[in-house]
Order: C-alpha cells, then structure tokens, then sequence
C-alpha cells in the first residue's frame, strides 16, 4: 500500500516526509490507521546514533487509531477496532514476558529491527523502536496493538502511547503514592506534568515541582503542585527538606532529562522514600550515589520504562481514568500538526517550545 511517512534518512540529518509502500502484513500482522501521534522526546532521540532507531526508519512510537487490516493468525482485534499502539513492543514469548515483566522485552533491547515499508527504490525501512508511527499506516504486530474500546477522540487516547501511561505506571503502579504523601518532581514538563496530575489524584498533600522555566513552574501549579521551586534559586534539597520536617520527600520522580536531577532526586527523599528515575540522557551516563546512603538508608530506586505497564490489563483502565476527567488530557496537548510537519513538531517538542505536540497522520 502506498503511504506517505516521516522518515529518518541516516543519523543526524532531519527526518523527511517521504512517499513509501507499506509491506504486506504476514498472519500475525496489523494493519492500523492511526488518527493521531503523540510526539514525545524520546523520539528526537533516535536522531542520533544510538539503538533507537536504524535508519531508514520511520520515526515515532506512539499512536491510537483503527485497525484495517489483519493477518490470518489474529485472533484479539478485527478490522474496525480502536486500538492503542503499545508504546514500546512486548513480544509475548521471551524471558523477560514469560516472567510478567514485558518492559524488559528482548525486542525493546536487544536490538531487533522491523522492516515495515520499502522506499520507491526498494530499500527497506524500518521501525523506530521497533514501532514506527510518523506514517499513514501502521505494520505492527498483534501483540503492538490494544483494543480499547472508548469515547476519547484519538488525540487524547494516542497519550496513553507514551506520557500518560508512563506517568500512571510511574504513580500508580511503581511508586505507589499513598494519601497524605509528599512527592517531588524533577522537571515539569511533559512527564512530570503528568505525574504532578497523578500524584494529585493518589492523594498526596504535598507536591513540589523543580523546573527551571517559568512558565512550565506556572502550568504545574495550574495541573496541582502545591509548592514549585526554580533550581537557580538556591538548593532544592534544602527546600524540600525544609517542607518535610528535615526528613525529605517520600516519593521523588526524575522527569528532567538531566543527570544531576537524578541525584537531587535521591538526595531530596527521605529516609525509606522512592527514588523513580524516568529522563533518558546519552547512553553511558553515569551518576555519583552515596554508598552508605544506598546500604543502609532504605530508599529503593525503582527503575521506570513505559511505566512498567502489562499494557493488555492496564491501557483499557488507564483510558477509563482518561474519560472519567479524573486526569485531563486537554490540558498537555499544546498544538497538533500535520504528518507534512512531523520534523517540525518534533523540533517544537525536543526544544521546549511545547509540552505535547501531536501530529495527525491522515493530514
Ligand atoms: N522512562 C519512561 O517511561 C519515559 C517515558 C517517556 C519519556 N521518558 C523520558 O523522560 C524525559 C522527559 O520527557 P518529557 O517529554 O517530559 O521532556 P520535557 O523536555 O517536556 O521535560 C523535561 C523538563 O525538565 C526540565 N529540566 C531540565 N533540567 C532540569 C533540572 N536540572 N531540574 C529540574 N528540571 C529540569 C526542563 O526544563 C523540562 O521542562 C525524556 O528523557 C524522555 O525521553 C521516559
Ligand atoms: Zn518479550
Ligand atoms: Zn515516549
């Protein structure tokens, strides 16, 4: 099928939006029409070198749309189902799926690469984190696609591709943020814009945002931080120890990208508290942690990929939290755009210019 799709050239160059023919799904293939794309930051990733992406590759890994099409062997969706694309795949039959920890899935890590179209000239072209969903159509495999059956508009349903679940698995199911709480929140962006929603929701009564831009510290407190603090202005630890009775926060997320917000984040939990590490940096980064701290003073690091969500149990109820209102999707969509904008709405995204951008492939 032809179809016009975001494409990645080779490393560094910017993605262009090119005509390619969709290849021919096998029996347990889908075919998806997506009807709209989170554009997340991670995706600005796969620009540059990294296992992210092997160009050609079609960039993206987020989506919620219709399914079209299916191969012989599909028995959980049929053409005409909603469904939300898993934001990283889960193969269903390797070590770390047998055990119930699909985040870990060989496919998300150990470098696999899926041809899904072919350039005019024959080329394959692959799958952006094994995803790829900057296109009009999408070749996923069944188990890269859940039925959701919803009244969300797919603008709000493709964030449980990416930030919305990332949050609640982060909130919900990692952490467990508990009533009466107090939690920190490294950077208030996209993620941590969702997670100040989230810890709202599970009750916590104290929630400090750090965010250095002003008008991202304005919008968390509008999403429901109680306290938001500039890092340029004096030690945050100190802050939220003070707000704490000297002890620290109970629960602390890193959503700012940055290595030293990894350890501001340990450092501002208090004893026996959570530490959610979520922000990607340069592959090979390391960050300093204090020994006896991590020996004896109970704080556990709980590592956070795509929320650690069984995607099949949890999508269905995250969409119910998203219809109820109790979380608002309308309030982090910023602006959408068109497939023939994808480059620019992932440069709006990766700059800050705007918390979500989403992208509609069928314009
Ligand atoms: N682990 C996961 O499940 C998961 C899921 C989605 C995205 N991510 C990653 O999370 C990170 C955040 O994504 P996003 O879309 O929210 O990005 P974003 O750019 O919207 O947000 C990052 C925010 O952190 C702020 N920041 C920068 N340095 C800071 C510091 N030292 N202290 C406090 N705040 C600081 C920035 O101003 C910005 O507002 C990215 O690395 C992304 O790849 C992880
Ligand atoms: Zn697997
Ligand atoms: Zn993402």
């Amino acid at each position: 099928m032809a179809m016009r799709a975001a494409v990645l050239g080779a490393f560094g160059s910017a993605p262009s939006v090119e005509d390619v023919e969709l290849m021919t799904p096998g029996p347990h293939d889908v075919v998806v029409r997506p009807g709209a794309v989170e554009v997340c930051v991670t995706d600005s990733y796969a620009l540059r070198p990294g296992p992210l992406a092997h160009p050609p590759a079609i960039l993206g890994h987020s989506a919620a749309g219709v399914v079209e099409e299916v191969g012989a062997a599909v028995t959980t969706v049929v053409p005409g189902d909603r469904v939300v694309v898993a934001g990283t795949p889960e193969c269903g039959e390797c070590f770390w799926c047998d055990r119930g920890e699909p985040h870990q899935c060989r496919e998300i890590f150990e470098g696999a690469v899926r041809h899904v179209a072919r350039r005019a000239d024959g080329t394959p072209i692959s799958a952006a984190g094994g995803v790829g969903t900057y296109a009009e159509r999408l070749l996923l495999r069944e188990y890269g696609v859940v039925r959701v059956p919803t009244s969300l508009a797919d603008e709000h349903l493709c964030l449980l591709s990416c930030g919305a679940t990332s949050a609640m698995g982060a909130v919900f199911g990692i952490a467990r943020v508990g009533l009466g709480d107090t939690v920190a929140v490294f950077g208030a962006g996209r993620i941590g814009g969702w997670i100040v929603q989230c810890a709202r929701l599970a009750g916590a009564v104290r929630i400090v945002a750090v965010e250095p831009m002003a008008e991202r510290r304005e919008r968390a407190a509008g999403l429901g931080a109680t306290h938001v603090l500039d890092p340029a202005d004096g030690d945050v630890v100190e802050r939220i120890r003070d707000l704490t009775g000297g002890r620290g926060a109970d629960v602390a997320f890193e959503a700012a990208a940055d290595a030293a917000a990894v350890r501001a984040s340990f450092d501002a939990t208090r004893r026996g508290g959570v530490v959610v590490p979520l922000g990607m940096v340069d592959w090979g980064v390391t960050v300093d942690l204090p020994v006896n701290d991590l020996a004896m003073r109970g704080r556990e690091i709980r590592s956070c990929q795509y929320g650690n969500v069984d995607v099949r149990r949890d999508l269905p109820r995250f969409a119910r939290v998203l219809e109820s209102g109790l979380l608002d999707p309308a309030a982090m969509v910023d602006r959408t755009y068109p497939l023939a904008e994808a480059g620019k709405a992932l440069a709006a995204a990766a700059d800050r210019e705007l918390i979500t951008a989403v992208l509609l492939p069928q314009c």
